[in-house]
């Protein structure tokens, strides 16, 4: 049974993904600040899961204190990096907190890892290095754009510092995962989206707003160059997210990557705009949102999805899950929590 580090494994991607890792039989640890999550998310994943993953509260940038962890779990075969501030908006105003802490917890693995050989690293992207792509859907030899905020330059950067360090060092491979749009929870409705305070992202805000806890969705905009105006993105539900990761594990942990820096964009293939986005979860769900359109905001690009062909051919995988399932899940969620909080 591989054991595989989950960093950040309490926050929303990364707990989906320790019980996906878990169901295929491998022996998952989460190290997790806690920072932007809750302990209790490990209970859920074990009453998912029947199986409890090892926790420790961990600050990755604090590297004694890593290095001591890894000393102490010498078994560890693969690591997959989730932990990291993603809060745009934040990142503007404290950009020195999202390079420190996305950069330095990068390093500090990294330094590890080179010095006990250990190979295989997962790294959490984002579409967002792609800023707006001249052709869509946007391939991964697509270029890599300025990033509109300092927590997009983040994942440009990681992903250089990635391939810088595996061409110095041949024993080291990685596959840089970038995201499109994840949404929704598991099925069980027993783990999901946990945003603290208002929510940045369209999927918690609808959500919220049906339930009650706000009075009203904004809708960024209608004046784009969009069949309806809003803006377009590819969402994919974030348990087929979950999955791409133990498909990366096992093509690293089996010696299948093609190159020792691979990167692969993770979406549905379809782009989505948000008025469709908010029809289709009132259909869904029978629900009605109130919402009105206002300005745009700033920094937001205006249409990108995903070309998944490397995905599909090379890891075999695909999002599987419908748009209906998926805000019918984030829907149960929402429920879920606010009756057991
Ligand atoms: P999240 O905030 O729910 O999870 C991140 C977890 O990392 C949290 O539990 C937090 O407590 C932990 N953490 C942060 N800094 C840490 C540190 N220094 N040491 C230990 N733990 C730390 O976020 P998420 O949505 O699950 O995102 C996971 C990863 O995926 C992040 O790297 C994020 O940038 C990336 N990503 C997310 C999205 C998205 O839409 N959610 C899109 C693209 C990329
Ligand atoms: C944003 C980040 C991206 C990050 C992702 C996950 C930007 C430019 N991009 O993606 O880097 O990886 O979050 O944290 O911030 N919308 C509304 N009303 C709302 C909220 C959103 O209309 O209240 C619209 C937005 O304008 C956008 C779409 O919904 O068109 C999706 O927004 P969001 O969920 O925030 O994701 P992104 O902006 O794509």
């Amino acid at each position: 049974m591989n054991t595989v580090l989950v960093t950040g494994g309490t926050g929303y991607i990364g707990s989906h993904t320790a019980v996906e890792l878990i169901n295929e039989g491998y022996r998952v640890l989460i190290a997790d600040n806690l920072s932007n999550s809750e302990p209790e998310v490990i209970d859920g994943i074990e009453k998912i899961t029947g199986v409890r993953p090892g926790f420790e509260q961990l600050d990755i940038c604090d590297g004694p204190l890593l290095k001591e962890y890894m000393d102490k779990n010498s078994d560890i075969a693969a690591i997959i990096h989730f932990a990291a501030s993603k809060a745009v908006g934040e990142s503007v105003e404290k950009p020195l907190k999202y390079y420190r802490n996305n950069l330095v917890s990068l390093l500090n693995l990294l330094e590890e890892m080179q010095q006990r050989s250990l190979s295989n690293l997962v790294f959490s992207s984002s579409c967002t290095v792609y800023g707006q792509p001249d052709k869509l859907p946007v391939t991964e030899s697509a270029p890599v754009k300025k990033a509109g905020s300092p927590y997009g330059n983040t994942k440009k950067i990681a992903e250089d510092i990635i391939e810088d360090s595996i061409m110095s060092n041949p024993s080291l491979k990685s596959i840089s995962l970038r995201y499109f749009n994840p949404i929704g929870a598991h099925p069980s409705a027993l783990i999901g989206e946990l945003p603290r305070g208002v929510p940045d992202n369209l999927v918690p805000f609808i959500t919220q707003t049906a339930a009650g806890l706000r009075s009203e969705l904004k809708v960024f905009g209608d004046d784009y160059n969009t069949p309806d105006g809003s803006c377009i993105r590819d969402y994919l539900h974030v348990t087929d997210l979950a999955r791409a990761h133990v498909v990366a594990i096992k093509r690293l942990l089996g010696n299948r990557n093609k190159k020792n820096y691979e990167v692969f964009n993770l979406g549905t293939g379809k782009g989505i705009s948000v008025l469709e986005m908010i029809k289709t979860f009132e259909r869904v769900n029978s629900l009605k949102i109130n919402y009105t359109i206002t300005g745009r905001r700033a920094g937001d690009t205006e249409q990108v999805w995903a070309d998944t062909t490397l995905a599909n051919n090379e890891l075999g995988w695909k999002a599987e899950s419908s748009l209906e399932e998926t805000l019918v899940s984030a829907w149960k969620w929402e429920q879920y929590y606010r009756k057991n909080n």
